[in-house]
């Protein structure tokens, strides 16, 4: 049993370990470290540069900055029509992604149903692809320029990707045989899935993570 004397015991002490800690609190941080810079710098003198690396070339930066914006920023000159994507999509993807692009073995990239509402989350059996899936017609450039083939990223010419993109819309059902992709085009294809995604409307602070704890 704790008497009420411990009690008073306890409290002096919790009082007294609170004030070291406000009194530490108190001298200000750059008071507490100044002695250990100064003695740093006096000793070993910091060199302007640790002679790693270099600046990167104007080319270097130009071929990582790719990217390609939902509203068609950034795309390259360039343009390509489904014929001349087939061969290409032939040669250089459908090993992966099948001849139609339905057959696989990997990700199926052409398919429209199911073609009323969006049921993914309800039914997660929905196989997702370009058509029925993917909101901007825009992220395919982008996303075949910097990531396919997956055996060779990156070695496709923009125009080669602008006719796999064309060739991917047309086996999609979304533009006809004869469309001419390119910057000004492209962005104007409409999206099945375009207007699916919307951003949260409850606004708010988010909700914690993890379950809830019982009280
Ligand atoms: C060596 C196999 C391989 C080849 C060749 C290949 N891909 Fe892929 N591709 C993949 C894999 C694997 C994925 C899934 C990548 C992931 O989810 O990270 C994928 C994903 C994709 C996707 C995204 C699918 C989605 O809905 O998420 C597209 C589009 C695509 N590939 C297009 C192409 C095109 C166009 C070519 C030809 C230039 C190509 N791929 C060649 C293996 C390949």
């Amino acid at each position: 049993m704790i008497s009420r004397g411990m009690l008073g015991v306890l409290a002096v002490c919790a009082a007294g370990w609170l004030a070291a800690i406000v009194e530490r609190a108190e001298i200000p941080l750059a008071a507490q470290t100044r002695p250990a810079a100064a003695e740093r710098q006096q000793t070993t003198k910091e060199p302007a540069s640790l002679g790693l690396g270099r600046p990167a070339t104007a080319a270097e930066i130009a071929a990582w900055d790719i990217a390609v914006r939902p509203d068609g920023k950034g795309l390259p000159p360039g343009r390509g029509t489904p014929a001349d994507g087939e061969p290409i999509y032939a040669a250089r993807c459908a090993s992966c992604h099948g001849t139609n692009g339905k057959e696989g073995p990997n990700d199926r990239l052409v398919g429209r149903e199911p073609r009323d509402g969006f049921p993914f989350a309800r039914d997660p059996s929905l196989i997702k692809t370009i058509g029925n899936y993917w909101p901007y017609a825009t992220t395919i450039f982008d996303y075949i320029r910097r990531a396919m083939p997956s055996d060779a990223p990156g070695s496709l010419r923009d125009d080669e990707v602008y006719g796999l993109v064309a060739y991917l819309l047309f086996l999609n059902e979304l533009i006809p045989s004869d469309a001419a992709i390119d910057a000004t085009s492209l962005p104007k294809v409409v999206m099945p899935a375009r207007d699916r995604f919307v951003p949260d409307p409850r606004g708010g602070p988010r909700p914690a993570q993890g379950p809830a704890k019982r009280q």
